[in-house]
């Protein structure tokens, strides 16, 4: 019997290439950058299966082209990259990497924010510049944490490590804002649950852990840093445009709030011309918050799964529009 086609759009881990091309016959992008997509078109052809990174953006359009795909499956737990109802309006399954990055992701987060809040990054060019001449009693002053308040944008898995982190660590009051109540964060965390207003109005850091979607997007604008604290630091490891990056960038020029510390871009990369990238008070880093060795090959092997079982006509193990 033959196996079902698939094409996958990046070398992604070994642990989970080698279930792929086990169960399937499989062609893999092998270039540093995203295949355009009429190449990912025209490799599809015929295919039962794709497997898609963030990078990829698919759509009702696409899919008309691609009569026999019954699976996407996204490299990522964010899938905000799939028209997930048009997906699911023309018998596509989709499929996604929840679990295994939560606390690489989490990490990463709490990594910017004492980074931004300590003025790590600025230090370190300001020392490789040579402009350290003597100890400064007056300079490099950031924020302290201890005790604090974090308010957590989206208390879903990665908000509640994020918040668990600030709490058990160091000794954080926890502020929430998210659709549902969550009742372990207000049981183990002593978490609040809050309205926007309060969170940003109440807080001295900030930590964005929501999906985006239409309802989020650009959330964070010039009228919500305005309600921020002067002293506030903002830290975004979900998606760039949840942010009005414009608004951001006068927040942080204006003294607004206190710093950034961002993971992800609007778009991604970010131009080198946005001047975003000249200020000292922010940090930005290139969407690595899941690149360590096991979260990836965690990745790799759930979507590999969840690939396998779509072309099979099963359940895919972490499905997204069943
Ligand atoms: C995700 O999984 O959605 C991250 O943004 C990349 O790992």
């Amino acid at each position: 019997m033959s196996k079902p086609k698939v094409f996958v759009t990046r070398l992604i881990p070994e642990a989970g290439l080698d279930l792929v091309r086990e169960a399937c016959d499989a062609e893999v992008w092998s270039e540093p950058l995203p295949p355009p997509i009429e190449v990912v078109k025209e490799k599809l052809a015929g295919c039962q299966g794709l497997l898609s990174l963030l990078t990829e953006k698919i759509d009702g359009e696409l899919l008309d082209a691609l009569p026999d795909l019954k699976v996407v499956s996204n490299y990522a737990v964010g899938f905000n990259n799939i028209d997930i109802p048009a997906a699911t309006e023309r018998g596509v399954c989709v499929g996604n990497t929840p679990g295994v990055l939560t606390e690489a992701t989490a990490d990463l987060a709490f990594t910017l924010l004492i980074s931004a809040a300590r003025r790590v990054v600025e230090g370190h060019r300001y020392t490789v510049e040579g402009k350290w001449r003597t100890w400064e009693p007056r300079g490099h002053i950031g924020q302290d944490l201890m005790g604090k308040t974090i308010g957590i944008i989206g208390m879903g898995r990665i908000g509640y490590a994020m918040a668990k982190r600030c709490h058990l660590g160091w000794d954080m009051q926890v502020l929430y804002h998210d659709p549902n109540v969550n009742e372990h964060a207000d049981r183990d965390l002593k978490a609040k649950h809050v309205d926007f207003e309060t969170l940003l109005a109440e807080s001295d850091f900030i930590s964005v852990h929501a999906d985006l979607n239409e309802t989020t997007k650009g959330m964070f604008d010039s009228k919500a840093f305005k309600q921020m604290k002067s002293t506030a630091v903002f830290v975004n490891t979900a998606r760039g445009p949840l942010v009005v990056e414009a608004d951001l960038t006068a927040a942080l020029k204006q003294g607004e709030i206190f710093a950034a510390g961002l993971d992800v871009t609007d778009p991604e990369p970010p131009n080198m011309e946005n001047p975003l990238l000249q200020l000292e008070n922010v940090t930005i880093l290139p969407h690595i918050a899941s690149a360590t060795v096991s979260s990836r090959n965690g990745m790799a092997r759930i979507a590999a799964e969840n690939l396998i079982a779509g072309v099979r006509g099963e359940a895919l193990p972490h499905w997204v529009n069943p």
